[in-house]
């Protein structure tokens, strides 16, 4: 049988709430629509914003939202989104299909929806095109509380109290879309822009992400933080609090990703080992970041991840619309584990992207809302913000898989919350099969537990038609016993156990 041994004492770490992070760009269906309505809308609404997706997202207590973008972060000039709506400047949406877009969603609105959400706020500002005035201005627009002309443009157009920024990136892939820079230069860019991003409120200081590598792009990693830390480090020292990383799980490549709900059983673990793949990319990360940083104060921000396939068909291709299925749990569950056991070092994730675009975890059509099987992984993790990370492992695991594509049978994490309860998350990646698990505690007798589950065939999604395929259910025939806990984790399962 396999086992996990679980030190209840021995803590590792608090995990921060943010790893449980979403991002949302001006991209295809995901704000417009998705999110934001318009106050007109016939779709029932608050100040603009879908009254079914805020509360969706609420129950599953998201804790942060990135925004605007991704690329088009650094195509976005804040002063277009700002004053009345009439009067906003269009543009054209270059990286996504093209499309115009109207800017009705701009700074106001997007504080607006997360003081709904009650979550905290990452922006995501504009190097590749945007001037340093710009993105101090855009600072001094949001966080200025006294007397100053953009603080009072700000209150002119409707807001008196100055907002709080907690997360500022300063530019988005500027490896790639947000300006094709060589490492060095953008180091050299990052400590110009970020020296003009000012703290306003210093008992609210902001924290400021430095745009960090792609996937395996560990040159990337070296080259900046050698940068921008060799000289000066006492003085940078503070003025760098996050180094952002985005990994995608393609089940094939850029020219054919493969089909979201059409897949063979090789797609299936081919998919699960890439994803994988993101506790080397971070291990390896981290190892380069503590030989500038041994004290871990620099943490990693992976705020970009999950599937990315093929479109769905018949939709606009720029748009990057696809379904999600209990593939998608996995990769979800897999990724959320992995995140927890670094929690020493990542102290954000953002799942790309919320609504209607690539891995969400809601899709929107007209009035009508899915929760995806990602969103039901999304709700039983959340257990796991702000508690203890405990050390735990897994023995007796078997590979299984096809081909090249094996992968351990069994992934797990183990948290503690403030009130006690021992949160156990466990995979079940294997096709065929249901695996038994014994949890076996040094000193804890269980005195109660519950347990829930997602599971199904392996393509099994939600559609506007049947939008509960998929869904959170009571695991029956948990055992509690003098060795521990004995689950059966059925196939292509994610399950969450609340041990107390
Ligand atoms: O999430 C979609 C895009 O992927 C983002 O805009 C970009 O940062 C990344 O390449």
């Amino acid at each position: 049988m396999i086992k996990l041994t679980v030190h209840e004492n021995e803590k590792k770490g608090t995990i921060a709430p943010e790893i449980y992070g979403h991002f949302s760009e001006h991209l295809g269906r995901c704000i417009y629509e998705g999110i934001y309505v318009g106050e007109n809308s016939p779709v029932p609404n608050v100040k603009g914003m879908r009254k079914d997706v805020v509360d969706a997202l609420k129950d599953m207590a998201i804790p942060v939202l990135r925004w605007p973008g991704g690329c088009f972060a650094d195509e976005y000039h804040w002063k277009d989104g700002i004053g009345p709506k009439d009067k906003r400047k269009r543009m054209v949406n270059t990286n996504w299909g093209g499309v115009v877009e109207d800017n009705s969603f701009g700074t106001h609105e997007y504080f607006e929806l997360c003081d709904q959400l009650g979550c905290k706020t990452y922006i995501n500002g504009n190097v590749g095109s945007g001037t340093v005035q710009e993105m101090s201005e855009w600072i001094e627009y949001m966080t200025f509380e006294g007397e100053s002309p953009l603080a009072n443009e700000r209150r002119a157009n409707g807001r008196d109290k100055a907002w709080k920024v907690d997360w500022f990136g300063v530019g988005n892939e500027n490896w790639g879309c947000g300006g094709n820079m060589h490492p060095e230069y953008y180091a050299d860019v990052y400590r110009r822009y970020q020296s003009f991003v000012k703290m306003y409120d210093k008992e609210n200081p902001i924290k400021r992400i430095a745009c960090g590598p792609s996937d395996f792009d560990y040159d990337w990693t070296e080259k900046i933080l050698n940068r921008l830390f060799t000289r000066c480090y006492d003085h940078l020292h503070g003025n760098l609090d996050g180094l952002s990383l985005h990994y995608y799980t393609l089940p094939h490549n850029w020219d054919h990703k493969g089909s979201a709900t059409d897949f063979t059983d090789e797609e299936w673990y081919i998919t699960l080992f890439k994803t994988l793949k993101m506790d080397e990319i971070i291990t390896k990360h981290s190892n380069i970041m503590d030989k500038y940083d041994p004290k871990k104060i620099l943490a990693l921000i992976v705020d970009e991840w999950g599937c990315w396939y093929d479109v769905e068909e018949g939709t606009n291709p720029g748009f990057l619309y696809q379904q999600n299925t209990i593939r998608d749990a996995l990769v979800a569950g897999i990724n959320l584990n992995i995140f927890n056991k670094h929690c020493d070092r990542v102290r954000m994730a953002n799942i790309a992207q919320t609504v209607n675009v690539l891995q969400s975890v809601i899709l929107t059509e007209g009035p009508k809302m899915v929760l995806t099987p990602t969103y039901h992984v999304f709700r039983m993790f959340k257990y796991h913000q702000n508690a203890e990370l405990l050390n735990s492992f897994l023995t007796g695991v078997a590979e299984t898989g096809l081909g090249e594509n094996m992968v351990p049978e069994v992934t797990e994490s183990v948290s503690k919350s403030k009130d006690g309860t021992i949160n156990v998350t466990l995979n079940n990646l294997s096709l065929e099969g249901e695996r038994e698990v014994l949890i076996a505690f040094d000193d804890l007798k269980a005195s109660s537990v519950e347990a829930e589950v997602v599971t199904g065939a392996m393509n099994a999604h939600n559609t506007f038609d049947k939008p509960e395929v998929v869904t959170t259910e009571k695991l029956d025939g948990v055992k509690i016993t003098d060795e521990g806990i004995v689950v059966k984790l059925p196939a292509r399962s994610v399950t969450l156990l609340r041990v107390r």
